[in-house]
């Protein structure tokens, strides 16, 4: 059974492809992680499976209603809580979710009870009655979360939601997700940048880069298509020779060279080392460090697009600068 199925999903603004040919289907019950850098399409996807934004071509189907002519009952079936801010600071916690649930024409009894229910699911039942500017970052996420699920939503969808939070506050801000998912079984789909976030919090994750997914599996399942371990070589130089004799080495499952670093996917690393420094030594590289490593999605994701998901951020605030220049030269 599943709550979501995208087909071929895309989204251009005027030339420019922001989402291409996205497809994967999320199971019921499922928490599932778009993964990706900024600008790689994470927040076009949502605003699309959520009918904000009309796709430019495929189809999504969300709780088994079509997102292009069945918005409303879509609508009806999900929860959003957006990447940027959206609470009235000026309102109260209660407040808040009071005029979301007045939106969702929850009657007023019904209406008490989930406030209630929500409030004590993200532990704001104290604070629910201050004004929402005195809340700190982490309390007003936790705000969202429960805004977003007042309705008893079928499919949350959670756009980067510890964005900008300290490490302790994404803790239990995780702590709830995973609660809800579980207590309230709901579908989950969310985006993030952060590695640890899809690993710890995610079922299955897609790895989402210009537009493009590039693959999809269970973290676990992610890191052990690298091949069990990896070694990381930091040479003098590097050395076009030595690199490809290691990649033809029977043990190795992949290589990356990244800056002077070759990064050797192998199985049972700590016996393979020996091997790698002799071969190193015969062919007069110099090695400056050696790390051994079991994979994480950092390394996934340097495996599968060819750069860290930093580099790739900072490639898109170049190409980001370059067109705000081009613009304002018109
Ligand atoms: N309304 C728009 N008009 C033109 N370009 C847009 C528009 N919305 C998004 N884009 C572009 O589409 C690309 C994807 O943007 P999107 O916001 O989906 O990325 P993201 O993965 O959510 O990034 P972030 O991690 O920074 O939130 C970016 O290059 C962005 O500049
Ligand atoms: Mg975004």
């Amino acid at each position: 059974m599943y709550d979501i199925k995208i087909k071929n999903l895309t989204k251009m603004f005027d030339d420019f492809t922001a989402v291409n040919r996205i497809s994967l289907s999320v199971k019921r019950g499922e928490l599932f992680g778009l993964l990706g850098p900024n600008g790689a399409g994470k927040t076009t996807t949502i605003n699309m499976l959520s009918t904000l934004l009309a796709p430019t071509s495929g189809t999504a189907k969300v709780a088994g209603y079509d997102i292009i002519n069945e918005k409303n009952q879509v609508r009806k079936s999900i929860g959003v809580v957006f990447q940027d801010p959206a609470l009235d600071t000026k309102l109260t916690g209660r407040e808040n979710l009071e005029f979301h649930a007045m939106m969702y024409n929850i009657k007023s009894n019904e209406r008490k009870r989930r406030i209630k229910e929500v409030l004590e699911l993200v532990e704001l039942t104290e604070k629910a009655d201050i004004l929402v500017e005195n809340y700190s970052g982490g309390m007003k996420r936790r705000l969202e979360i429960a805004r977003g699920l007042v309705h008893k939503p079928k499919v949350l969808f959670l756009d980067e939601p510890t964005l900008g939070l300290d490490a302790q506050t994404r803790r239990h801000i995780w702590d709830y997700i995973k609660k809800l998912n579980k207590e309230e079984k709901v579908t989950i789909i969310l985006t993030t940048h952060y590695m640890e976030e899809a690993d710890y919090l995610c079922d299955r994750v897609g790895i989402i880069d210009h537009g493009r997914i590039v693959t999809l599996d269970s973290p676990d399942d992610l890191k052990d298509r690298l091949g069990g371990d990896i070694i990381t070589l930091e040479m003098e130089r590097v050395s076009n020779n030595f690199v490809n004799s290691v990649s033809k080495l029977k043990f190795v499952k992949s290589t990356n060279i990244h800056n002077k670093k070759l990064i050797i996917a192998v199985k049972h690393g700590e016996k393979r080392i020996p091997d790698l420094i002799n071969m190193a030594l015969k062919s007069k590289v110099k090695i400056n460090s050696v790390n051994l490593h079991k994979p994480s999605l950092e390394d996934v994701f340097l495996h599968f697009t060819g750069k860290t998901i930093r580099e790739e951020e900072s490639s898109h605030a170049d190409r980001f600068r370059e067109f705000a220049r081009r613009r304002i030269r018109r």
